[in-house]
């Protein structure tokens, strides 16, 4: 048989295969040709959502050239930048304020012009500080202007700037060639040290005062899954001066003893003073901490099928599903954010958005004991990972990538690091099987549309889910999977946790999730109102330029507008409202985009009283539970792109306890 017979041949096989699945899919309906695709969605969004478009590698590169050329400055890559050096810490998405994107959204205003928000860790100078640089138009810069006094009152200290990824390694670098070296034969016969086969969990926050950059290292075993290995060993660095050469050991635990330093230790266990408890070595996979499928896997699990095609559409970003439609982006800190979301054309909410994870730990060792993780200082959407197909999301879902910019100066990118999928839910979202008088049957399939992102964040991976359902109902989820974070197992450790392993200690945590949710049914001017809840009495704080007075009419005004709001300053009578140092910013779009980010929002449907959390509607119950079972939360991190030491004056702050969403006191 030669070449051209072969290949006849082959052709009439695959058109009497193609016939046949023809056939087989037409089986019960009108006869003729192979079905067709639904018509995609008509998608009438324009390019408009556009204006919440993450930047794309090329405007990153160009934001990156132009801070280089424009500043006076003498920057250093990120990804080898010294403490004292001058680096561009992270680029994103300046997102336009409020006001100036709905005018433009809804046909009255210009495009916003497109600009990026630039942080920088300015070290080499006389007094360093991180400076915030707004820089735009892209795609070809021209301007740039300092936003930092305005968003955050005032100096931002070089040493609350978040670690960058080279930092850690220098810390590395330190733990390795002067920590263990001072205590060898510890080192050697206790830790069984061979100089990779340890790894260091950071502890956070950087100490316990403000002007501290002081860090705990906890020692695992260096395998797989690491987070459970503890070897009970514990290093504090302070790591607070510019020159790494300077930075020290503060202090050194091992199991349940402290020590002044390495060198103590080394002494002590030399002596035969220390209680050892040595930990057996575990294979590099981890041995019960490993990932491996423990038994054979069984049949093929069910797979989704979309037997049209989907049923949404993404372009750029710009999602397109039945009655909704959205808007998304990733920021850099605080992770996945979604614009403009509207029901039948009609905008519900502005933004609905992650905002912060924080876990707050208990144990008996110090680094576990003194922590408690901000995620977004670490950079929710920094740790953005790629998405596997068929496990961490559907087989058929859409994949987006993600670019961003962050600890170093080139632009990197998460492949497929954002999904998005219809769902069946696989139960009828109404039904009747009529049996009496006549008989019918009705019932409607169930579904709904996820996009999601997966943040791993050291040992935790948070899921992040915003869910559209058809009867228009929005749900923001999350769950949270990776590793449990542990401490050494000693003492009275069974109070601050459960033992996981014969040396692991799992510690007792909370997680605090936080939202923001910008709804606006109905318009702007609607009865939902923006609310921090805080347990203690609002102060203002000495180290508060005076600015923070606000005229006593401007709060009338608004809590006769808004009667039943909750304004307990101005119930009070006092003369002062104790706005944060933001609230004088002279410009208006800048001042409402910095109070729009720092609060989470909610509706309330009845007066809130003091000390009592208003219910969020609009998110599912799960979500407002996380959201309200978290007192502080919608303060205490108004900028989490750079708060990290919670012991700090600034940070102590109580924000006012309720803020208006709609309107901007009018300061005179
Ligand atoms: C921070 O440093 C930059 C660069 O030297 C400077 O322009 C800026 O004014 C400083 N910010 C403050 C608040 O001092
Ligand atoms: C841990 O082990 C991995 C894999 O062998 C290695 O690449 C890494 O450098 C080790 N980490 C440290 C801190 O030694």
């Amino acid at each position: 048989m030669n070449v051209r017979t072969a290949l006849v041949l082959l052709a009439l096989a695959l058109a009497t295969i193609f016939a046949l699945v023809c056939v087989l899919l037409t089986r019960g309906r009108a006869p003729g040709a192979c079905p067709h695709q639904p018509p995609a969605q008509e998608d009438p969004d324009d390019g408009q959502s556009l204006v919440f478009a993450d930047l794309t590698p090329a405007e990153l590169a160009q934001v990156v050239r132009y801070l280089q050329g424009h500043l006076g400055l003498r920057l250093v890559d990120a990804a080898r930048a010294n403490p004292s050096d001058n680096c561009i810490a992270s680029v994103e998405l300046q997102v336009p304020a409020k006001a100036e994107a709905l005018r433009f959204l809804d046909g009255a205003g210009a495009r916003p012009p497109r600009e990026a928000l630039a942080v920088l860790y300015l070290g080499d100078q006389p007094d360093p500080n991180v400076t915030e640089y707004v820089v735009g138009p892209l795609p070809t810069p021209a301007y740039h202007r300092d936003v930092t006094v305005r968003r955050y009152g005032g100096k931002v200290p070089y040493h609350r700037r978040p670690t960058l990824a080279v930092e850690y390694k220098q810390l590395a670098g330190f733990l390795k060639s002067q920590v263990f070296p001072a205590a060898p034969s510890f080192m050697r016969q206790v830790m069984e040290y061979d100089g990779g086969s340890l790894a260091a969990l950071t502890a956070a926050p950087r100490g316990f005062q403000s002007g501290d950059r002081i860090t705990w290292f906890a020692l695992f075993q260096n395998v797989s899954g690491f987070f459970v290995h503890p070897l009970g060993l514990e290093v504090l660095v302070d790591h607070s001066s510019l020159d790494t050469s300077r930075w020290a050991v503060s202090r050194v635990f091992y199991n349940g003893q402290y020590y002044g330093d390495m060198v103590q230790l080394e002494s002590a266990y030399m002596q035969g003073r220390i209680s050892v408890e040595k930990v057996r070595r575990a294979p590099r996979d981890g041995d019960f901490s490993s990932m491996k499928p423990r038994a054979p896997s069984a049949a093929l699990f069910p797979l989704q099928y979309e037997p049209q095609g989907p049923r949404y559409s993404v372009r750029n970003n710009h999602v397109l599903y039945q009655a909704w439609s959205f808007a998304f982006g990733m920021s850099v800190s605080t992770g996945l954010h979604l614009f403009d979301i509207r029901h039948k054309g009609e905008r519900v909410a502005y933004e609905i958005s992650v905002q912060e994870a924080l876990s707050v730990y208990g144990s008996n060792c110090p680094g576990g004991m003194s922590t408690r993780y901000m995620d977004g200082s670490f950079g929710i959407g920094h740790y953005t990972s790629p998405l596997v197909r068929g496990v961490d999301c559907p087989y058929l879902a859409t994949y987006v990538d993600v670019h961003f910019l962050a600890h170093s100066q080139v632009p990197r990118v998460s492949k497929s690091a954002l999904c998005i999928f219809e769902q069946n839910l696989g139960s009828p979202l109404r039904r009747h099987y009529s049996n009496l008088e006549s008989l019918y049957y009705g019932g409607l399939v169930n579904s709904a549309l996820v996009i999601r992102s997966i943040a791993t964040v050291g040992n935790y991976d948070y899921v992040w889910d915003f869910i559209f359902y058809q009867n228009g109902a929005i749900e923001g989820k999350v769950q949270a999977t990776g590793y449990a974070s542990s401490s050494f197992f000693h003492g009275d450790g069974l109070r601050y946790g459960n033992r996981v392993w014969e040396h692991t200690l799992g510690t007792i945590h909370t997680h605090f999730i936080n939202y923001k949710v910008d709804l606006d049914v109905g318009g702007r001017s609607e009865s939902f109102f923006t609310a921090c809840h805080y347990s203690g009495k609002p102060r203002c704080s000495g180290a508060l330029p005076p600015v923070c007075k606000v005229p006593l009419n401007c709060c009338r005004r608004y809590s006769q507008k808004q009667a039943g709001c909750w304004f307990p300053s101005c119930e009070r009578g006092s003369e002062t409202s104790q706005l944060p140092a933001l609230l004088p910013d002279p410009e208006p779009r800048l001042l409402q985009n910095a109070l729009e980010k720092s609060c989470v929002k909610a509706q309330t449907r009845s007066p809130a009283r003091e000390g009592s959390p208003v219910p969020a509607a609009g998110l599912s119950k799960t979500a407002a539970q996380q959201q309200w079972g978290i007192p502080h939360m919608g303060c205490l991190d108004p900028h989490p792109r750079l708060v990290w030491d919670l012991q700090g004056k600034r940070e102590i702050i109580p924000w006012p306890e309720v803020r208006m969403k709609t309107e901007v006191p009018k300061l005179t």
